[in-house]
């Protein structure tokens, strides 16, 4: 199938900026917040005119694409991602959270990013940022910091405008610069007071979420770092699945309130790479037998940066080619209909209805198995379904479709990530 991105993508442009829509505008409590897929019908992101099921498809991999090199691109730690020219690829992460910045506080509707470390806002005056931007002025705890300050060694290309300590960096395809600042963020019901973050003067480029992003990852700068004695670097997700997009997940922090039956699998740490959330992927069973595939397309390597990721902003899983041509030879031996097609970097579907085998992800101590919503992707029409996985360059990826409906717990002090069914959609 031939793809013209750009007719695929410019409906995306005309995104209405402002608030949540406000049916939804429910309150969120103690240290629980309510968490949104962008095209939720409560998200001022969602497209103004609603794409076609295939569009949105072909989309979402064109962006998953991106948010991959992305990735790797951390991973192998070049600071620029090739992006073929010409495309203008939208890869904000999927799930955005309300956060109230600044006294008195000014709601913003948030990307969640579990591999970035990072929080930024676009603050007025900011070129090339949307509409709703965070009036610092209007902030009487807002501060800039200064080159002198401690966190401004942490930054990416720091420098010294006037006294103000500046960073410029690229997020997916595009360039951010802004200056170091801080002030009370205010999650659910917890202020967190002199947060340090990008407060965004300048940005080039498409993938940057229109009102900030709030990187979970667990890196010096990161949230979990500056909010160490509340949350405890611990918190929880669980992900709607977008075939439901009027539910709402949620997103809880600290300790508290956490799932006690739940099973773990021991967190990796990449010095390289410290913000990313690395387990090991042992195996993975297609039904009841354990596929196999080279143990070193699956083998966690420190150096290179090779192994499995848990990340909330891509969408569809992605393994190397080896481990996923072995999965899906495995799956499609499963489903024994001879006519398999294709769909854009889809390279599994199916244009009759089909019995599906589970995929189970076979992690140390723990084995997450995945059912029919967790791994097929229907067409609206009814007229196809495909197999909602691909392959990957470098780096596996357990992507947020793989993870929604079940409870993601980040428990970073006992160095382990828990999964659990729950339907939150
Ligand atoms: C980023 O900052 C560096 C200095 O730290 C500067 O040389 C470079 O031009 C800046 N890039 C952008 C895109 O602003
Ligand atoms: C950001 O830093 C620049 C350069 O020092 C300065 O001119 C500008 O006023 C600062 N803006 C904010 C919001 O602090
Ligand atoms: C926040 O910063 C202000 C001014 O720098 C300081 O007076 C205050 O003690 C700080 N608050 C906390 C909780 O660190
Ligand atoms: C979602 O909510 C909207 C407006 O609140 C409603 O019109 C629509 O029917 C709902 N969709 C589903 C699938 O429930
Ligand atoms: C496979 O697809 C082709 C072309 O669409 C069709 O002619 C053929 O009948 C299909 N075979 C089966 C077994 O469904
Ligand atoms: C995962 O499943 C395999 C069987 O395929 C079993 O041998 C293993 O003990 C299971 N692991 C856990 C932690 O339950």
């Amino acid at each position: 199938m031939k793809i013209h991105f750009a007719t695929l993508v410019f409906p995306l442009i005309f995104w209405l900026v402002h608030g949540l829509n406000p049916q939804c505008a429910t309150q969120d409590h103690g240290s629980n917040l309510q968490v949104f897929h962008v095209y939720s019908p409560c998200s001022p992101f969602k497209p103004s005119k609603p794409l076609s099921w295939e569009e949105d498809v072909l989309q979402t991999l064109a962006k998953d694409q991106a948010r991959l090199q992305y990735l790797s691109s951390l991973v192998a730690k070049k600071s620029v991602v090739p992006i073929a020219s010409g495309r203008q690829i939208m890869q904000s992460p999927t799930y955005i959270v309300r956060a109230s910045i600044g006294t008195p506080p000014q709601t913003m509707l948030m990307a969640m990013d579990t591999s970035s470390d990072a929080a930024w806002v676009p603050c007025t005056g900011c070129i090339g940022c949307s509409s709703t931007a965070f009036d610092y002025a209007k902030s009487t705890t807002f501060k800039t910091l200064g080159c002198q300050a401690a966190l401004c060694k942490q930054v990416p290309n720091p420098t010294c405008g006037g006294s103000a300590c500046t960073f410029n960096m690229t997020y997916g395809g595009s360039t951010i610069a802004g200056n170091l600042s801080q002030d009370t963020v205010t999650l659910a019901t917890d202020p967190v007071p002199n947060y340090t973050f990008g407060c965004l003067q300048k940005t080039a480029g498409s993938s940057v979420p229109p009102q900030g992003l709030l990187g979970l990852g667990r890196g010096p700068l990161s949230l979990l770092s500056q909010s160490q004695n509340l949350y405890q670097s611990t918190f929880s997700y669980c992900l709607p699945s977008f075939r439901s997009l009027n539910f709402s997940g949620s997103l809880k922090l600290g300790p508290k309130g956490q799932p006690l039956r739940i099973k773990y699998t021991p967190l990796l740490k990449n010095p390289r790479r410290p913000s990313l959330y690395y387990v090991n992927l042992v195996a993975i069973r297609v039904g009841r037998r354990v596929v196999d595939i080279p143990p070193n397309a699956l083998a966690f390597n420190p150096s290179t940066g090779a192994g499995t990721i848990i990340d909330s902003g891509t969408v569809f899983t992605r393994l190397v080619q080896p481990a996923y041509v072995a999965v899906r030879d495995a799956f499609r031996r499963r489903v024994r209909v001879a006519n398999v097609t294709s769909l854009g970097g889809f390279d599994t579907c199916y244009t009759v209805p089909i019995m599906a085998p589970t995929i189970t992800l076979m992690f140390s101590g723990m084995n997450v198995t995945l059912p029919q919503e967790n791994l097929l992707i229907h067409s609206t029409a009814g007229g196809i379904t495909c197999l909602a996985m691909s392959s990957a360059p470098a780096l596996n990826v357990i992507a947020n479709m793989q993870q929604q409906n079940h409870r993601v717990l980040f428990d970073v002090p006992n160095s382990r990530v828990g999964f659990a069914r729950e339907r939150c959609s």
